[in-house]
């Protein structure tokens, strides 16, 4: 075995051979997680994915999941879902343009788009599938995507039939650059953009994007996957915390995070999205999102708006533990939502940080390659509504002592 630790780059399609053979080589990644006790993926869990889970028959406390409002646990989302399946029965098991379009999806298409601010919108059975279905739909050959470089990998999968350009990371004067000097050459523009990025934490400068985009006339996509239910006074998302709902072309979201469930959506104006349902291929080849899941989402979407305090929890326990980590002297980078990247900048640290962590009851991310470039290795916290000040004590108290023995 080589010194360094192997990495997934190591057997994708850079590697010479067959997909048998990358296969058959790709052995000496898994031999690795037990050489190392690197064992980060493909963890089982027998429980539901929260605050607290269960793992190899001990409950411990948890920083993975992507509920942030801790919707996927609450009686009322569950018990939505469980009448959807008595009236519905367990599947759509249609696409929605041939039959498999319910009036509780209609219904969800017309409260998403509402909330987010635009006209109308179009769910998917996932996030990933809205991303990279309506891209699909709506780039070509003659059009460009402009992509901040921290983009999620749904949207750049979209992207392989047109022409693309990278414009760094929230540096709108130098998207201001480049569409001037491509100016009349393609016949679509469109900037891509998140509003929270998934692995810093960070904000977009969305006033900024917009005023570029609307200077040259360009269109703007905003993947607010993390920013939907959290950010914003009512919880609209990141155009709404900027004070910008309905300035923004497309908007794309996941129910898999502050809505507990699966399944996205695009939001755009009616033309826009009645364009979709025709050509946007994870849509229209694909079977509609489950009763069940579309009616916790609902349920959920109804929480959100009605129940502030639950937010109001969330963000009590992001600025709690943003406040002990940073008196304790860690580096969370430019975070400033609910999730934070504790830089470490070393894949074998990283490693043995998740797994000390874990051996002291605490299951959290350790992030590389692919997911980020290998000098950007950290652990990553998600903080829930429905994490307790006690579980956030330990934590901090946890990564304290483990500096002790690791610098980072
Ligand atoms: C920014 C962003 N967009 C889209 C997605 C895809 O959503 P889903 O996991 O619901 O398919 C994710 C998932 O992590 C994401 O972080």
């Amino acid at each position: 075995m080589k010194n360094n630790l192997y990495s997934l780059r190591d057997f994708g399609f850079e590697m010479n051979g067959s997909a048998c053979q990358r296969a058959e080589e790709f052995q000496k990644f898994i031999d690795q997680q037990s050489v190392y006790d690197t064992k980060s993926y493909w963890i089982m869990a027998q429980s539901g994915v929260g605050a607290s889970m269960k793992i190899d028959g001990k409950k411990v406390d948890a920083y993975i999941s992507n509920d942030y409002l801790g919707m996927s646990q609450c009686q009322e989302t569950i018990q939505a879902g469980i009448d959807a399946l008595q009236k519905y029965g367990t599947g759509a098991c249609a696409a929605q343009a041939i039959g498999g379009y319910l009036d509780i999806h209609h219904r969800l298409e017309r409260d998403i788009a509402d909330f987010v601010g635009q006209e109308d919108a179009i769910l998917f059975s996932s996030g990933f599938g809205a991303n990279a279905g309506f891209l699909r739909a709506i780039l070509g050959k003659d059009d460009i995507a402009y992509i901040d470089s921290y983009i999620h990998t749904s949207a750049s999968s979209g992207l392989y039939g047109t022409n693309t350009k990278h414009i760094g990371h929230n540096d709108a004067a130098y998207l201001d650059m480049i569409l001037e000097k491509d100016k009349g050459k393609y016949a679509t523009s469109l900037v891509i953009i998140d509003g929270v990025y998934s692995q810093d934490g960070d904000l977009s400068v969305l006033p900024e994007y917009i005023s570029v985009c609307k200077k040259h006339n360009c269109l703007l996509m905003l993947d607010d996957a993390h920013g939907i239910g959290v950010m914003g006074e009512n919880g609209r998302g990141t155009a709404e915390y900027f004070n910008c709902l309905g300035q923004v072309d497309f908007i794309t979201g996941t129910f898999s995070k502050s809505f507990g469930s699966v399944g996205g959506f695009v939001a755009a104006s009616t033309k826009l999205i009645q364009y979709l349902r025709y050509y946007a291929d994870s849509n229209v080849f694909s079977a509609a999102i489950t009763p069940q899941a579309t009616c916790s989402i609902l349920k959920a979407l109804e929480l959100i708006k009605s129940r502030p305090e639950i937010r109001q929890k969330l963000w009590d326990n992001v600025n709690y533990l943003r406040k002990r980590l940073g008196e304790e002297g860690f580096d969370i980078g430019k975070s400033v939502s609910p999730i934070f990247p504790l830089m470490v900048r070393d894949n074998k640290k990283v490693y043995d940080i998740a797994d000390m962590l874990n051996k002291n009851g605490i299951f959290i991310s350790g992030i590389v390659y692919p997911a980020v470039r290998t000098k950007e290795a950290r652990i990553r916290i998600s903080v829930l509504a429905s994490h307790e000040i006690k579980q956030l004590d330990h934590l901090t108290t946890t990564l304290k002592r483990i500096r002790e023995q690791i610098v980072f």
